[in-house]
């Protein structure tokens, strides 16, 4: 191990583990653990600058600071106070302990919350030698003791915003997709940027701006800040060098044949002004159409849609229609890959055709099925 070695944790909506984690193994790390709901793996410093910038699906990067079982508060605080935590906050650190707590003896989170908090402010007080109240009117820290089973994990938040948020997205209709969310569907496909790709539920563009993000291999965290640039332990220019690699590797010369549709020309607007915002002006094509006058332009294409759920049972009839049409035009287009995400549960029988696969997804709280029609090659 060199001082520069770090253990990281991307955190991952539930069922999106295995993306995450091969997200991460393309940046290169290789020694990679997954766990329900987080990617644990080591890196150096520049790793929390790559990861943040480049991972599509994770949630946010964590860095983990200790893990160590603990039944009592003592035990919490002590071994929350042996960490070294001056070599990752300043003195003047504005120190925010969050918490959650879960099937374990120390099962009160603010309690928890408020030792850690303790311990950390009395290691600080005694590395740094001061014998008053931290100031903490510099740079916030968001530290977490998270307990299960009676193991606690110590990490502090590296990203600040959730990752979903890339700082494009402007505008938005009714029920927008966490990006993140929208980069997996995109991902769970086996689309390659040569391939036409189409939207037609479009909606704020989000579906098909992270597939321009991923056809053109741009990293989409590239207009946005983190937490952890503001760290001081950490060398500045890594976030420099980060970033670089990130411009070399973006490739804007990709075509692309990406079309975003949807019924309501609103949406329509928020879906341009938000691939401007992403610096897609143009590559991007927008156009008001129902679904029902869809027509593929070619033989062979990508088809991903979160259309309407109908949730409410008044709009089910109108959704089931909709899964008609949609079926009734792609059954003469055998060649193209249909993905689409929906909590309908005969979304199936309505569309006419059984999946090739499905997968479970949340969409927020919603559970979801990923219907997936693989075109015939
Ligand atoms: C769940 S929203 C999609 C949200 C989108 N993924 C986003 O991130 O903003 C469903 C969209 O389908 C559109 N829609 C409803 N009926 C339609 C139809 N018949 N044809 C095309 N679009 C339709 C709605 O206007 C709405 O924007």
């Amino acid at each position: 191990m060199t001082t520069n070695d770090v253990t990281l944790i991307a955190t991952a909506a539930m069922g999106l583990e295995t993306l995450v984690k091969s997200e991460v193994m393309d940046l290169g790390y290789t020694d990679v653990k997954s766990e329900n709901g987080k990617i644990t793996y080591k890196a150096d410093y520049k790793g929390i600058a790559r990861s943040n910038l480049w991972l599509r699906t994770a949630d946010r990067v964590k860095l983990l600071t200790g893990e160590f079982n603990a039944y009592s508060f003592d035990e919490l605080f002590e071994q929350t106070k042996a960490l070294p935590w001056e070599d990752w906050l300043p003195e003047d650190a504005f120190i925010h302990v969050v918490g959650k707590s879960h099937k374990s003896t120390l099962y009160s989170v603010p309690d928890c919350q408020s030792i850690v908090k303790k311990a950390i402010v009395s290691r600080l007080q005694d590395q740094y030698k001061i014998y008053t109240n931290l100031e903490e009117s510099g740079v916030r820290y968001k530290i977490e003791v998270a307990i299960l089973k009676d193991k606690v994990t110590l990490t502090i938040d590296t990203t600040g915003a959730g990752l979903h948020k890339r700082g494009y997205r402007i505008e938005q209709g009714e029920a927008p997709l966490k990006q993140t969310l929208a980069a997996s569907l995109v991902k769970l496909t086996n689309w390659t940027p040569d391939q036409p790709f189409v939207d037609p539920f479009t909606g704020s563009g989000t579906i098909a701006i992270e597939a321009a993000l991923i056809g053109q291999n741009i990293a989409p965290g590239f207009n946005r800040e983190f937490a952890a640039e503001e760290w001081e332990f950490l060398p500045p220019k890594m976030w420099d060098e980060a970033l670089e690699e990130a411009e070399d590797l973006a490739n804007y010369d990709q075509p692309l044949d990406i079309q975003g549709f949807d019924v309501d020309h609103r949406a329509i607007e928020m879906a341009q002004n938000n691939a401007l915002e992403a610096g897609f002006a143009d590559l991007i094509k927008w156009k008001q159409m129902n679904v029902k006058d869809f027509k593929p332009q070619t033989d062979v294409g990508y088809l991903v849609g979160n259309p309407p759920y109908g949730e409410r049972l008044k709009d089910r009839p109108e959704v089931e229609s909709i899964y008609k049409a949609l079926g009734g035009i792609m059954k003469d287009y055998p060649k193209w890959s249909v993905y689409v995400m929906t909590s309908h549960e005969e979304f199936e029988k309505h569309y006419g055709t059984s999946a090739s696969k499905k997968r479970k997804l949340f969409n927020g709280f919603i559970k979801t099925d990923y219907y997936q029609f693989f075109g015939k090659k």
